[in-house]
């Protein structure tokens, strides 16, 4: 790629945070840096150690940057970042926004004609992956938008912060509706290993055999599912959950959305989201999209809350 462009990023989440690193360490091994933001800047400190620079807000990080990758939770929190930029009096032109977060395809197409009229390229990118895939530097990023932007930063993609590229072509929808449709799995997988891990407690198989089955049955990423209530991090004592049910209703949400549009029936989506929402209005924010199952237990006659989860 040409070293000459510089590369920034917006967003320090439960993934941004990990993404970042990933591409700093490799920028900082070509003799380079990453410039970051985010809403809260102190996320970035272990960035800032390693010798990635700091800005303040996204306006400051377009002035400076060339390559501008952004991670955050809503499409309105998109579109205001993407506002704040084209209202700055930064000239965006040959500038390329890659957006990772994951948004409805409407909000893509938006996105992409506003930095399209303003002279800048946009390519959606939404990830397949949990945080711990996207520490690991194994993300499956799905991409569409700017051709020549996908080719150019590849490099700094697969190997660095990604296992592979999807290359779903000029579209900016293409890829996120990929996401949106893909995440269907994740949201049912979830009710699937929540309603059998309750069984399994209830009928005294217990949930740590279950669990060796799903591993030793269905693979790491289910048994992942699986790890994420058993070991209570559905509601984490501590920190914060890896992939918040807030984040999860809202993919889901766009799923249902788009199913509706198409006179698509998805009963199993629907019933997984409702649990979701019923998790979220009993225990609050920090809990995982896996807090379905806390709500299937209560409704089994179990604590919503696990020996191993925190209390309250
Ligand atoms: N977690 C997963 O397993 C996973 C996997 C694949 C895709 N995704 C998608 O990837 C995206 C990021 O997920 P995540 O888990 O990293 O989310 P997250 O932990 O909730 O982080 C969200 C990011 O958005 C920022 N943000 C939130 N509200 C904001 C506002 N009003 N103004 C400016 N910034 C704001 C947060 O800033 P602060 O740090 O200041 O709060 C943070 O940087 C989401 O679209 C999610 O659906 C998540």
């Amino acid at each position: 790629m040409e070293q000459s462009r510089k590369i920034g990023w917006y967003g320090l989440g439960s993934m941004g945070l990990f993404m970042a690193i990933n591409l700093h360490n490799k920028l900082k091994a070509e003799g380079s840096y990453l410039t970051y933001s985010n809403r809260t800047l102190s996320k970035g400190e272990v960035l800032s150690q390693e010798g990635a620079k700091p800005k303040n807000g996204i306006t400051e990080v377009a002035r400076e940057c060339d390559d501008i990758f952004l991670m955050v939770s809503t499409d309105a929190v998109l579109k205001g970042l993407i506002s704040e930029m084209l209202e700055s009096d930064v000239d965006l032109k040959g500038k390329t926004v890659l957006d990772c977060s994951t948004t409805h395809p409407d909000t893509a197409a938006e996105v992409a004609g506003l930095l399209q009229a303003a002279g800048a390229s946009f390519v959606a990118s939404p990830v397949f992956g949990a945080n711990t895939v996207a520490q690991a530097g194994r993300l499956l990023f799905a991409m569409a938008g700017n051709q020549e932007a996908i080719q150019r930063l590849e490099p700094l993609i697969v190997g660095v912060m990604g296992r592979k590229i999807v290359n779903m072509g000029e579209n900016a929808r293409d890829s996120v509706l990929l996401k949106v449709t893909g995440n269907v799995l994740l949201v049912v997988f979830l009710e699937a290993i929540a309603e059998t891990q309750v069984l399994a407690e209830k009928n005294g198989l217990g949930t740590k055999v279950m669990e060796e089955v799903i591993f030793e049955n269905f693979g790491p990423v289910l048994g992942g599912y699986s790890r994420r209530m058993t070991s209570g991090s559905y509601a984490p004592k501590e920190g914060n959950a890896g992939f918040s049910v807030a984040n999860t209703i809202k993919d889901a949400k766009h799923a249902l959305r788009l199913a509706q549009d198409l006179d698509v029936r998805m009963p199993a989506l629907d019933l997984a989201t409702n649990n979701m929402l019923s998790a979220k209005a009993y225990g609050g924010e920090n809990l995982d999209g896996a807090a379905l199952y806390g709500v299937l237990r209560s409704q089994s006659g179990l604590p919503f809350w696990s020996n191993e989860s925190r209390q309250q």
